[in-house]
């Protein structure tokens, strides 16, 4: 069978000297979304994005921005990355106490709604928020960096969603983060993703072109 899918390449694996550049890139070669890692040195290890670089982003290109907020308290900064252009706004789970409310937040500023969990959060917290959601992030290494090997059991993860998701009837979108590549994308997308970030298998030594073809083509 074949299953469509959006691709999300992940620009924390993208050169930041020519980010202009490399967005101009994976527009060209047919990429869906603009996956923005944002990372704050304390939910994660790692530091990376903040709203004045999603605004930078939004000024170069026409693909929506999927912003991924791995930071503590996000409800703090949801206007903030809204304001700077965010198309969707993911938080997790685990990082806000008040999950419902932030949730309600990222509706009030009229972007898409995301939930991720890490992989070994139960996943009954997504089951419990699914009505509110546009998008479910299913976190298939532990978030932080880039470059990870993908956790296996996250796909039997993915088919407890989708299965959620198609007996409720909903059109939330299931999104997946973390070690995609050309030899395992097609049994993520046959699990029931339809979102796919990639990092490191679309910004590498070889061309961007040419990676987000071998993507697409490993599905088929
Ligand atoms: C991990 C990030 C991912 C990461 C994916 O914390 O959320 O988006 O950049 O990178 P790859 O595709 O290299 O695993
Ligand atoms: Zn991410």
């Amino acid at each position: 069978m074949n299953k469509t899918f959006k691709l999300a390449p992940s620009i924390l694996s993208a050169d930041f000297a020519n980010l202009g550049a490399d967005l101009h890139k994976i527009e060209v070669a047919g990429a869906n979304l603009v996956h923005v890692d944002v990372m704050d040195g304390s939910f994660v290890p790692n530091i990376s994005i903040g709203p004045l670089l999603v605004e930078a982003c939004k000024r170069s290109t026409i693909l929506p921005l999927d912003v991924h907020l791995m930071i503590v308290q996000p409800e703090k900064y949801i206007k903030a990355f809204a304001d700077a252009g965010a198309d969707i706004i993911t938080v997790h789970a685990e990082s806000t106490t008040h999950l419902h409310r932030t949730l309600q937040l990222i509706k009030d500023v009229n972007v898409g709604v995301g939930l991720a969990v890490n992989p070994l959060t139960p996943l009954n917290v997504v089951l419990e928020a699914l009505p509110y959601l546009d998008l479910a992030l299913i976190m298939s290494v532990n978030p932080g960096f880039g470059g990870q090997k993908f956790i296996k059991p996250s796909l039997d993860r993915i088919e407890t969603v989708a299965n959620w998701i198609s007996d409720l009837g909903l059109a939330c979108e299931i999104e997946v983060d973390g070690g995609v590549k050309t030899n395992n994308i097609k049994e993520i997308v046959n699990a029931g993703a339809n979102i796919l970030v990639a990092g490191s298998a679309v910004f590498n030594e070889n061309s961007v072109e040419q990676n987000i073809k071998d993507l697409r083509l490993a599905v088929k």
